[in-house]
């Protein structure tokens, strides 16, 4: 019946997310809620590393992307699984590096990272940096030899796949703003120029070709195109990249329709084209990354709203609104993005009318979801939005001085506040009169 199985319903008709009624949680914590199935997160961090291997011999390593939900919890709790992370900021960087994070497994991603925040990645002793471009490459060699190291990197690449469209086209990603494109010359001539550089250590290569992708085709036919360039690295310029960073980007269920593939199913046939071409072109087998960042914590996370008021328009549409809205998810207004809800005080109640959630920003737009099939909607209910683990919290924000909801982790019996609710006085903590 839900998108996940960690889902359930009692004998109340209230929706149990683990062993926790969810309307007891907002009861406790007060609504909007995230709330963050531990156990579910972990589970996924499990299978994507069993699944490297099983079926890549353990020759690879899983990172976060810790984009989709940066605390310093979450943080400690991927590095507990064994997992590695990703970064795109120093504020990322930092919050890693403050929960303890081995750094050496952090990679550090960006199309225009700062001076200081090279300069913080070098202090906190990042293991690779995924360099962009030549501007940020040199500024790192520079501020490596004026540290006396070497610091490692991999070079984000556009491998020219879109994995947007079902026929994917392999040229139109030279429009992209991350990376060094292949087709045009330019992903070879930065690594020539690389390996001149004295404080600079080629380790590897990087692409990330989209995300919310349900098809494996284009992670091997990107794939194929990293190792065929890994080989033409080798045979050309003599250098060894090592590591083949895939990116993330894997699918989650969202809504009814959706149908992904399992983290094993998804790895193994990338393995498999992997070890075919590296065989095929006669290379080193690679150590192999991945940086799901969706599919590890998206399903973990629902969040709980209360019902304020409920406005019929007559033959137009019922407006059910909500205690939050773009503020703590601003997937809908910029994606379109599909959600399933439930009444969490009536999870199993049958489905009469489309509605439309409403949150309460000053901006018309602002929706969870559009005329959707619910049962009928009570002012008081309490509104669970499922699989908001991912991309919600880390996008919210303080739009019409809203304060961002906390976080609860749920792991068996145990429930824990990790990120606390925000108050006035933290929205108004930085202004000076
Ligand atoms: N690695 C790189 C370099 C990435 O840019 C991303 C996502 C990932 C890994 C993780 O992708 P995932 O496995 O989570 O799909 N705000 C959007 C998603 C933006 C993703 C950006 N990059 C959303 O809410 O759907």
């Amino acid at each position: 019946m839900f998108n996940s199985d960690n889902l359930s319903v009692n004998s109340q008709n209230h929706l149990i997310i683990g062993k926790h009624d969810t309307v007891e949680l907002a009861k406790e914590f007060g609504t909007p809620l995230y709330v963050l199935d531990e156990d579910l997160m972990r589970k996924n961090c499990r299978e994507f590393k069993k699944a490297i291997d099983t079926y890549y011999s353990g020759n690879g390593l899983v990172l976060f992307a810790s984009k989709a939900l940066c605390t310093m919890y979450t943080g400690k709790l991927v590095a507990d699984e064994g997992l590695g992370a990703d970064v795109v900021s120093g504020g990322e960087l930092y919050t890693l590096y403050k929960a303890g994070f081995p750094m050496d497994k952090v990679f550090f991603h960006g199309n225009n990272k700062t001076a200081d925040e090279i300069e913080l990645a070098l202090n906190c002793g990042v293991g690779h940096f995924v360099v962009d471009n030549k501007t940020e490459l040199d500024l790192i060699n520079a501020m490596a030899k004026s540290k006396c190291i070497t610091q490692k990197i991999l070079f984000r690449i556009k491998p020219g796949i879109d994995a947007h469209t079902h026929d994917f086209i392999k040229t139109g990603q030279i429009d992209s703003k991350f990376g060094v494109a292949l087709e045009n010359g330019e992903a070879f001539e930065i690594h020539k120029y690389a390996s001149t550089l004295s404080n600079i250590q080629i380790d590897g290569v990087h692409c990330h070709i989209g995300s919310q992708i349900f098809d494996v085709e284009p992670f091997c036919e990107a794939a194929k195109v990293m190792i065929n360039f890994v080989a033409d690295l080798y045979e050309s310029l003599g250098i060894k990249a090592n590591i083949v960073n895939l990116g993330g980007g894997f699918g989650i269920k969202y809504a009814s329709v959706d149908d992904p593939l399992t983290p094993a199913e998804y790895i193994r046939k990338v393995a498999e084209t992997v070890t075919e071409i590296a065989k095929e072109r006669n290379v080193d087998l690679p150590f192999l990354v991945f940086e799901p960042g969706r599919s590890i914590v998206a399903s973990a996370g629902i969040t709980l709203y209360t019902v304020g008021s409920v406005k019929e328009i007559e033959n137009i549409r019922t407006y059910v609104s909500v205690d939050g809205g773009m503020t703590d998810n601003p997937r809908y207004i910029l994606y379109g993005s599909k959600y399933s809800v439930v009444i969490a005080n009536n999870a199993n109640a049958d489905t009469v009318a489309p509605i439309t959630i409403a949150g309460k920003c000053c901006e018309s737009g602002d929706l969870i979801q559009e005329n959707i099939l619910m049962p009928e909607i009570k002012v008081g209910d309490t509104l669970a939005v499922l699989a908001t683990g991912a991309y919600n919290y880390s996008m919210a924000s303080n739009y019409n001085r809203i304060p961002r909801p906390p976080i609860v982790a749920v792991n068996g019996d145990k429930k824990k506040v990790i990120v606390k609710r925000e108050s006035y006085e933290d929205i108004i903590k930085n202004d000076i009169l």
